[in-house]
């Protein structure tokens, strides 16, 4: 999620849950091959991460696609599902929902070129291109170059509304997902969009392969606590919230004597003690004093003496 999941966001929510696949920011090729930064950078405890890339050159997908694998990512996920008009502008994101046979091209570019698996991000439709017709066409193009499909069960209007009312505005429909499998079941296909509870996950799975939790997680960072045990199965108990900021601390060291700033990492944790006692204070001493220079554990540290 852009400007959420950051390499910081990902490296504390590996803390809190092992099994869980993580994804990037979307970030385009454009940026990759011709921007100043390190996009692709991120650390090693990350995986399982998955590296979600904006764009609609087959070649140029291709491209980014190797230097990921290269530098490491476990998946790649192709952007079919952002409305904003930035992304339009590119002719990526939701937009390409309309143009099928280019989102083939792409995928099948990339996975050409790598080993890693090449999954696709996607709406149920978008604007009045809305029907189960649709939806199973713009699939069966795609499918013979992925077996992989994450579906928001909404619809994305291209024009009107924002990105944030394309979260929240077309209705949920979650069946048409369900009957996506039901009807190709030989295809991965995981579900997203307003799932918030271990139990709601659980639901899902009856229907569908996976499920992908976007700012719930991100809100409720205690939510991943629970996964690995209640989802995966795994024979261990969920972790312990301070522990959690913790085991933060090494990384917090290392990052700022690089140059990061405390607020940068600290802005990702501020919901983890969200209904607890105290977890206002948490939040409001770290948003007045992380950002300041020179800002290090201690400020940390004293922000966890208001949780009890
Ligand atoms: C701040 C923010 C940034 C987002 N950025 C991306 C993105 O970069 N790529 C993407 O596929 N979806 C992005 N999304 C959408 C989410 O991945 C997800 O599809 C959507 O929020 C619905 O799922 P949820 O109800 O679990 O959040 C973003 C959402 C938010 C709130």
């Amino acid at each position: 999620m852009l400007d959420w999941t950051d390499k910081h966001c990902r490296y504390f929510h590996r803390i809190l849950t092992k099994q869980t696949l993580l994804y990037t920011e979307m970030v385009t090729t454009g940026a990759i091959l011709f921007g100043k930064g390190d996009y692709l950078a991120f650390n090693a405890k990350e995986h399982p991460v998955s590296l979600q890339l904006g764009g609609s050159e087959p070649k140029a997908l291709a491209q980014c696609a190797k230097l990921a694998q290269e530098r490491g990512y476990d998946e790649i996920n192709l952007n079919v599902g952002c409305p904003s008009d930035r992304v339009q502008n590119g002719m990526f994101g939701a937009c390409l929902m309309a143009n099928a046979e280019l989102v083939a091209k792409c995928v099948a570019s990339m996975q050409e070129q790598i080993d890693i698996p090449v999954t696709v991000k996607t709406r149920i439709g978008i604007d009045d291109q809305d029907s189960y017709t649709f939806l199973c066409q713009f699939i069966e193009k795609v499918m013979p170059f992925t077996k992989t499909f994450i579906i928001h069960a909404r619809k994305a209007w291209l024009s009107g509304l924002s990105p944030k009312e394309n979260r929240e505005v077309p209705p949920l429909n979650y069946e048409r997902v369900y009957q996506l499998k039901q009807d190709y079941p030989h295809l991965t296909i995981a579900i997203n969009g307003g799932i918030k509870t271990i139990d709601e996950i659980k639901q899902h799975l009856h229907y569908v392969d996976g499920v992908m939790v976007g700012r719930e997680a991100y809100q409720n960072p205690m939510l991943l606590t629970q996964i690995d045990s209640q989802i995966f199965g795994l024979p261990k108990p969920a972790i312990d919230p301070i522990l959690a900021i913790k085991g933060l601390y090494p990384y917090i060291e290392q990052q700022l004597t690089k140059g990061a700033q405390l607020n940068h990492i600290m802005r990702h944790t501020l919901g983890i003690f969200n209904g607890r006692k105290g977890a206002k204070q948490w939040r409001r001493y770290l948003s007045e004093n992380a950002h300041k220079q020179g800002a290090g554990i201690e400020v940390v540290e004293q922000a966890l003496t208001f949780i009890n």
